[in-house]
């Protein structure tokens, strides 16, 4: 169960963050600095001015090395650095449309990249946990109705999907072959769907596209509005992260391996579905299915089976899709507004932890 109690943890801890710039990372990040860690980002600038960091003005908050993690010789001097006792590892090229215009660049970034943040890891004495992010589409994507579990096949079919497989084999092979033997240290994969919540900018997805329409005054289109996903809000998969790493800290050895999070089976939507709960919940705004026929593949159904979360983590998700819908807009509307992101951002944490 995750609340201020069960992360208590943290207090005090050193903690990296790759890809605190981005979504989930700066969630991550200033989630860990109201546990009290002292937190280390590393990533890339942020893209834009209205990015989550730097409306949480993160930068003053956290200390952030701006790096590449194609870059060995500079991952190594930010562990250095750093001397972390935690690792998560978020930075990514994270979009599958993207992953077919820039397939090298993907592979160069969640493969290689991860093989420099898990060598680094390898080098460094002070680190005791580490969670590697990779995602749901590291399974082999049968389009069956069956949630995937954490031993099921894994595959992809897009560059980013096969990416973030591929990661995951890499880090089977640390495991096995560095992290196993290592006493008093722990490293886990954790694999989640597609997270909504405020500060989401990306191109080519469901709530930054229907948020910017909503702002314009425009229609919302829907490229695959009979796509279903396991919606789930960010701070979902963060507070799995969060669990998982806090459980490697007490016992390595038991929580090391892969974590499925996922949503429950009544947050499992179609894209249609949740567009209409933006609108509804923006309180204007009109959906529009324009389906591209010549348009990339991408997975129609897909959803994960959590049991072992469940059963060994104590770990359930606490804002069902409607709750997690809710908070999204409030988050784009208040900021919108002109209300302070920091406030909303920091509000939603630790009201998610007294859930
Ligand atoms: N957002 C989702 O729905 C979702 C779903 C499943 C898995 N994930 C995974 O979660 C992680 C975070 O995703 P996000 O949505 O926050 O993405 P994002 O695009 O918002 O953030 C990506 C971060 O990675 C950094 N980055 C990218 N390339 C880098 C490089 N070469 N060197 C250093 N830093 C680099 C960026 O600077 C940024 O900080 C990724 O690993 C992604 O694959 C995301």
């Amino acid at each position: 169960m995750v609340n201020k109690q069960s992360l208590e943890i943290f207090r005090g801890k050193r903690v990296l963050v790759t890809g605190d710039t981005g979504f989930k990372g700066s969630w991550l990040c200033l989630w860990l600095h109201q546990l009290g860690a002292q937190v280390y980002g590393y990533a890339l600038p942020p893209k834009n001015e209205d990015d989550h960091f730097n409306l949480l003005g993160l930068n003053n908050l956290i200390e952030h090395v701006t790096g590449d993690i194609r870059d060995l010789a500079a991952v190594k001097a930010a562990f250095d650095k750093f001397q972390p006792e935690v690792l998560f590892h978020l930075a990514a090229q994270p979009l599958v449309r993207f992953s077919y215009a820039e397939p090298k660049l993907t592979f160069d970034t969640n493969v290689a990249g991860s093989v420099n943040i898990l060598e680094a890891a390898r080098q460094c004495e002070s680190l005791k946990a580490v969670v590697i992010v990779t995602s749901d589409k590291c399974y082999r994507n049968n389009e069956w109705v069956w949630g995937y579990r954490e031993n099921d096949e894994l595959g992809g079919h897009d560059p980013y999907s096969a990416s973030k497989a591929a990661a995951e084999l890499v880090f089977s092979s640390y495991q096995d072959s560095f992290f196993h033997a290592r006493p008093g240290f722990g490293a886990a994969t954790v694999r989640a769907g597609n997270v909504i919540g405020g500060g989401d900018w990306a191109a080519d997805r469901i709530v930054p596209d229907a948020i910017r329409a909503l702002r314009n005054g425009e229609e919302i289109f829907l490229r695959n509005p009979n796509s279903t996903r396991p919606w789930q809000h960010v701070l979902e998969p963060l507070s799995g992260y969060l669990l998982v790493a806090a459980n490697l800290l007490q016992d390595p050895k038991c929580y090391s391996g892969a974590w499925n999070f996922g949503p429950n089976a009544q947050s499992i939507r179609t894209v249609k579905d949740l567009a209409e709960m933006i609108v509804a919940a923006w309180g204007s705004g009109r959906v529009e299915s324009a389906p591209q026929h010549n348009a990339p593949h991408e997975a129609n159904l897909l959803h994960l089976n959590c049991d072992k979360a469940h059963q060994l983590l104590h770990w359930q998700p606490k804002w069902e899709v409607a709750r997690a819908i809710g908070e999204t807009v409030a988050w784009y509307r208040g900021v919108h507004q002109g209300q302070n992101a920091l406030e909303i951002s920091s509000r939603q944490i630790t009201q998610y932890m007294e859930s």
